[in-house]
């Protein structure tokens, strides 16, 4: 007779409990250690550890691992993790999507969704069933070298998108070869980090930490059921997340009530003890971890070991074990790895990097960009006659155009003719093939680099401008330049960049910049000088192409930023929600505005910022209720016309304002937006509906409340205020939306 927890018929409920019966300490323990498998040694480990868990497989490391974990005592599978962040792009057959930063520029939720359920596909497909994305971090800092892999500087805009990739992700039936396993993280405020430095000390309150930065979990742990959590790196005020019971038990499994498991970050455990030192001995970081709810310990290898003494020790209740194991376990039996999906692994050629997951690519690039500035050069009009000179460091560099966590551990060795070269259309690639097509010519010199300060093709470069009619200059960073390990303190070009764009600037040619880059850079120079700007920070593989198509008019760019570019790096960090109160210019002037002496308190390019080849016009902008009951939501009602000859589409944004409050509130928040195509000419009527607790603040108790009085609704096309109409209205009761 084949045991209950075989017997696929039985509820998960039943299977789990009838394994954990079965099980001994030490198998209970390896469930809960998670080890890389690309580190010498650990896979070594599997059946002295009888380990749960491997991250970091490529190749048929998984399928190989998985057979040998079906030879144990108990059977249990293997679930594997991997950092399909933009895209299973660990894999050189897999399909490239641009990061998160870039792809938020779309606010295009079924775009995130698809591209999440095209990752899900294509790491099912290699035997591989979790991916450790999407990142919830608040972007505000741009020194941070992570800050490309987040949905920019807004909370609720990431909660939106986050439950979009979730649900992309897992699907309806974690069983199905299109589920796998969503990890939210880094769980909490990792962005917030000082100074840019990753995984410094963030200081942040409780309050702070409600208000800001536990919403956008929340949503993914309520709205999508997220299957994990990751605890980050850091400590907030002073309290690892690895260390943190509030955080992990009492706010993530009890008050939200997370049915999913929560993993360490890298070594978090380890950390506890060596590097931020709240733990004397590496028992007392296993111990601390075990009971403040972490419930998977990624690669510390101390850990096995040590959790079973403390367990068989009476130090830590086997309860706590249990627990975990049932987590975890739970989460295996619903992905099928008990019974037939353990193996799934179709022919990668069905799978991996097919056209229709390329055609969603080159959507998603599309919809990414950003068109910064434009004064009047684009469209261009590829005409026979016109001569281009594509030049800059990332016109034709693979690795720079694909960001990070496209080459994974192999990163240092990466070679921009190895890596998913014959997958990725760069810009100078585009604009060759769109030359031949239109009979236009085209010269490319590659003019400077971001990392070499010597490197400059002057002679060549002079040679070329004589015979060119415009420049697409591709400036930004590269690989070298961002990610974990490569905060900068510096946000301008480097190498010879900028000289290079005064350069061409000098020859009297037209200059259209085309930014490649993770991050917002310091470009107030190109900001004023280039004839056009676009940005489409890491692209994806079909970036070159996207960028070629909104040159030629043949795309009509849509993307808005999701984060503030600031002037210079000493204003970070700056976003639009910020705080009145800032000492302004005390005098006697009667316009006393907050600022730098030195600079302006603006960013240079503003969060909601983008421009369309359209002109849009919103009129008729009305409330449904001006007086608004507890609990009721906010029904608003525009029409945007499309002034202009070609079709376009606009993300219509409304922001809200609480006029007086108990504690400090920022001076716009975002609560809504929608992305509208509208025709040439054409006029679309558009409803939107503010949700009432969208509305709440955080008291100094802590509770979540929407307090009685005057609001505002601000709705237009960026959150510049000469973009926004205002609209009031008023909340009749203070009302509680969650303790
Ligand atoms: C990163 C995580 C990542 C993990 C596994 C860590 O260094 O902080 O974001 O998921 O490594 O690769």
């Amino acid at each position: 007779m084949t045991d209950i927890y075989q017997n696929k018929h039985a509820t998960i409920e039943e299977r789990v409990a009838d394994l954990l019966s079965r099980m001994t300490i030490e198998e209970k323990i390896g469930q809960l250690t998670q080890l890389p498998a690309s580190v010498e040694g650990n896979t070594e480990k599997l059946e002295e550890w009888h380990i749960g868990s491997y991250l970091h497989c490529t190749g048929d490391t998984a399928i190989r691992l998985q057979e040998r974990a079906a030879k144990t005592r108990l059977g249990i599978p293997l679930i594997f993790g991997i950092d399909a962040i933009h895209g299973h792009c660990f894999d050189n057959d897999a399909t490239v999507f641009p990061t998160q930063l870039a792809a938020s520029s779309s606010w295009d939720r079924e775009l995130i969704r698809d591209m999440a359920k095209v990752t899900a596909k294509e790491v099912r497909a290699t035997g591989i069933h979790w991916t450790f994305s999407p990142v919830l971090c608040v972007g505000r800092d741009a020194r941070w070298g992570r800050i490309n892999e987040t949905y920019g500087e807004d909370a609720w805009l990431i909660g939106e998108m986050a439950v979009e990739a979730i649900k992309g992700y897992q699907g309806e039936r974690f069983s199905s070869p299109d589920s796998i396993l969503a990890c939210a993280k880094h769980y909490v405020a990792y962005g917030e980090t000082v100074g840019g430095r990753d995984a410094y000390e963030a200081d942040v309150s409780r309050r702070k930490l409600k208000a800001l930065f536990l919403p956008p979990f929340k949503k993914a742990v309520q709205e999508a059921h997220v299957a994990s959590l990751m605890a980050g790196y850091h400590a907030n005020d002073g309290v690892p997340c690895t260390a943190d019971k509030w955080l992990l038990t009492d706010v993530a499994k009890t008050d939200w009530g997370l049915d999913g498991f929560i993993v360490t970050d890298w070594e978090n455990v380890t950390s506890l003890y060596t590097k931020q030192k709240v733990s004397a001995s590496i028992e007392e970081a296993c111990y601390r971890a075990l009971v403040s709810g972490n419930d998977m310990m990624m690669s510390t290898v101390e850990f096995y070991e040590t959790a079973v003494r403390l367990v068989k020790d009476g130090r830590v209740d086997e309860a706590v074990v249990n627990d975990a194991v049932i987590r975890i376990l739970t989460k295996k039996f619903a992905l099928g790895l008990f019974d037939d999906m353990r193996f799934y692994c179709p022919d990668r050629h069905e799978v991996l990097g097919i056209p229709a997951h390329r055609d969603l690519a080159l959507q998603a690039s599309l919809k990414s960009i950003v068109m910064l500035k434009n004064d009047g050069i684009l469209p261009l009009t590829p005409s026979k006659d016109l001569r281009v000179l594509v030049t800059g460091p990332n016109a034709d560099d693979v690795i720079a155009q694909l960001g990070d966590w496209s080459f994974g551990s192999m990163q240092a060795g990466a070679t921009d003719d190895q890596f998913h070269r014959d997958k990725t259309v760069t810009t100078l690639q585009a604009f060759q093939a769109a030359a031949k097509h239109y009979g236009f010519q085209v010269e490319y010199v590659k003019g400077a680099d971001c990392l070499d300060e010597e490197f400059e093709q002057v002679a060549e470069l002079d040679r070329a401008l004589e015979n060119a009619d415009v420049v697409i200059a591709c400036v930004g960073d590269t690989l070298a330049q961002n990610g974990e390990f490569h905060d900068r303190a510096n946000l301008d070009l480097t190498g010879k960049q900028q000289a290079l764009l005064e350069r061409i600037k000098a020859a009297g040619v037209p200059l259209i910049v085309n930014l490649v880059a993770s991050k917002p850079m310091t470009i107030p120079w190109i900001a004023e000088h280039a004839n056009a700007l676009l940005c489409g920070f890491n692209s994806g593989t079909q970036g070159g192409e996207a960028i070629k198509r909104v040159v030629f008019g043949e795309y009509n760019p849509s993307g808005k930023l999701t984060i503030s570019f600031p002037y210079h790096v000493g204003q970070l960090p700056v976003f639009y929600n910020k705080y009145e109160g800032w000492h302004a210019q005390h005098s006697q002037h009667t316009e006393f505005k907050e600022r730098y002496i030195d600079m302006p308190e603006q960013p240079l390019f503003c969060f909601g910022e983008g421009l369309s080849f359209s002109q849009f016009e919103y009129r008729d902008i009305a409330l449904k209720q001006r007086v608004i009951e507890p609990h009721s939501d906010i029904e608003l009602s525009l029409t945007v016309t499309n002034q202009s000859d070609i079709d376009g589409t606009d993300i219509v944004q409304v922001y809200f304002n609480d006029h007086f409050s108990s504690v400090t509130t920022p001076i716009k928040t975002l609560c809504g937006f929608q992305r509208v195509a509208i025709a040439a000419k054409e006029s679309v009527e558009v409803t939107m509906t503010v949700k009432f607790s969208d509305l709440a603040l955080v008291n100094a108790e802590l509770e979540e409340v929407v307090e009685a009085g005057a609001f505002s609704l601000m709705v237009g096309a960026s959150s510049k205020d000469e973009d926004l109409h205002t609209l009031d209205f008023e909340v009749t009761q203070t009302t509680t939306v969650s303790s």
